[in-house]
């Protein structure tokens, strides 16, 4: 006999009476809506527990998350890999105490399976490629989600994925865990004081490169990988030596290159800084070059600019606003730029010439303004010149400090278990504030693909055609193997389960 939880689960909400679900306000009725009740049907006393929490993906970054989430206070009761020995190493990181966890090699059976779990929610820390499909589900499902970054491989599945994070409600996170630090709050807060007048553009840079990534040898996968379930929406290709783990970021089929693994934290100062987001920023005109453009293999190094203009309707950068500073102290259009793999931002290499600094060296990110420049990385930032730098800082409205990246997504689903509307808003890199890092960080991967001058509209999340390419998306937008595609039936397919019994 079904119980109410399973039997919930094969409901679509928009079918379920509101009754039945104890929590009118969650039923869905959007068409893209979660079609699972689970997460309405935990009782209110519940909100006290830790979150259970399952990872997807717990080697590498996974075991890092792993940690962060216990730390944070979750109760991790499942785990998924595809790689024996990543679940074994998970199960065991401490051998006095193995965590007591369900695994699973397979995230289809997890998601299948989630109910028996009674799962609050899902971090996934997979390659690139298998993000949004495993996102996808969690929202579908109802559960709130942490993805790593970049939020998706593509640009389509960036739309998709805040289409169901809207409809789904329910709290969500990218991992860009920088964002919870504290030098870049005392950067935002200067930038947003005027510090440096009025921003004109913001050069982001890395020193390294996932490049050249080796077409060969073919060689079989390692014994404990599951080489299938790890392909997962990627077509079939033969493993080449040394692709996992890791080094899939050199193939664009998997990763998507230094500017998609380093953009996300580094462009995230500006995006905040600047407030760019869904409402405010309109369309960029962007134009990228790289080493070669091959369709196999991500390049040794890219450059990419992006000109911002505003959105029509959106009246100014509202990030501004909310910070006490007047929404002038931005340039339209806004130039943003990135330089990876030994290319030099020219602001970062012309004021280390004149003043022998190495700027490149020792930062990633340079603001610059009508009145001076703002360098920054993750732990320190410089004002110049050093007479603005010396000045009386200008009263700041002060961004209080972040408990925690994972905490913040924790926190949250404990609040909007116990009701709060607003509980899906609060992590600081949801997706709807976090996907518009994710697009601009892919439509400069896409740009450096096109070799030529395109434009994107953040308000449709979509190209408009300029240039060579009237549809640039169309050189990036890989086909997902049959099954795993982000539509509602492959989806709702696995949550029953069905994809799993026939595969
Ligand atoms: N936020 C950060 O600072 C940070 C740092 C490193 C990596 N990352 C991100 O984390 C993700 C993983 O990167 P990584 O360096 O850990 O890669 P990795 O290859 O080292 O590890 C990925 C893990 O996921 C597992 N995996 C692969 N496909 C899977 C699937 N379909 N189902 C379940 N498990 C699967 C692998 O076996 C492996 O254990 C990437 O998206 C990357 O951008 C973020």
């Amino acid at each position: 006999m079904l119980d109410r939880r399973a039997f919930l689960g094969l409901v679509p909400a928009v079918l379920a009476a509101p009754t039945l679900l104890g929590c009118t306000d969650r039923v869905k009725t959007h068409e893209a809506g979660s079609y699972d009740a689970h997460a309405t049907t935990r009782h209110k006393d519940d909100a006290s527990q830790a979150p259970r929490i399952a990872i997807i993906g717990c080697g590498g970054r996974g075991a890092d998350n792993l940690g962060d989430l216990i730390a944070a206070g979750a109760n991790v009761v499942a785990l998924c890999d595809v790689d024996q020995g990543a679940l074994d190493r998970a199960k065991q990181r401490d051998p006095k105490n193995p965590l007591d966890a369900r695994t699973f090699r397979d995230l289809r059976e997890l998601f299948a399976r989630r109910n028996e779990l009674a799962l609050d929610g899902v971090l996934v820390s997979t390659p690139d490629h298998t993000h949004a499909f495993a996102t996808a589900l969690a929202l579908r499902a109802g559960l709130p989600v942490y993805c790593e970054k970049p939020l998706t491989h593509s640009l389509a599945e960036s739309r998709r994925i805040l289409a169901l994070a809207r409809a789904a409600r329910v709290p969500t996170q990218m991992g860009t865990q920088i964002h919870a630090t504290e030098n870049y709050r005392r950067v935002v807060e200067l930038v947003r004081a005027g510090v440096i007048g009025e921003i004109t553009s913001c050069d982001c840079w890395v020193n390294k490169g996932w490049c050249c990534g080796p077409t060969g040898p073919v060689v079989p996968p390692p014994a404990t990988l599951a080489y299938d379930l790890w392909l997962g929406p990627a077509q079939e290709s033969p493993y080449v030596d040394q692709l996992h783990p890791a080094n899939w970021r050199k193939y664009w089929a998997f990763g998507t290159g230094t500017l998609g693994d380093m953009g996300c934290h580094m462009m995230d100062l500006p995006v905040w800084a600047l407030g760019l987001d869904r409402a405010s920023v309109g369309t960029a005109e962007i134009f990228a070059q790289c080493s070669d453009i091959d369709s196999v293999a991500c390049p040794e190094w890219t450059e990419a600019s992006w000109a911002i203009r505003r959105a029509a309707n959106g009246g100014g950068y509202r990030g501004l606003a909310a910070f006490g500073g007047p929404a002038s102290t931005i340039k339209d259009p806004l130039v943003l730029r990135w330089f990876d793999n030994g290319r030099m931002s020219p602001i970062a290499q012309e004021l280390g010439g004149k003043d022998r600094q190495d700027y490149h060296g020792r930062f990633n990110i340079a603001f610059q303004g009508t009145n001076g420049f703002l360098f920054a990385n993750y732990g320190e930032f410089l004002v110049l010149p050093k007479a603005i730098a010396d000045e009386p800082k200008p009263a700041v409205t002060a961004i209080p400090p972040s408990l925690g990246h994972h905490r913040e997504w924790l926190d949250a689903i404990r609040a909007w278990r116990a009701g709060s509307v607003d509980a899906c808003d609060a992590p600081l890199c949801a997706f709807e504030r976090s996907s518009v890092l994710n697009e601009l960080v892919l439509s400069g991967t896409v740009a450096a693909r096109a070799g030529n001058r395109i434009a994107y509209d953040f308000v449709e999340q979509r190209f408009v055609g300029s240039g060579s390419h009237a549809n640039p998306e169309q050189l990036w937008s890989p086909q997902p193997r049959s099954g795993w595609s982000l539509s509602d039936a492959d989806l709702d397919a696995v949550l029953r389960g069905v994809s799993i019994r026939n595969a």
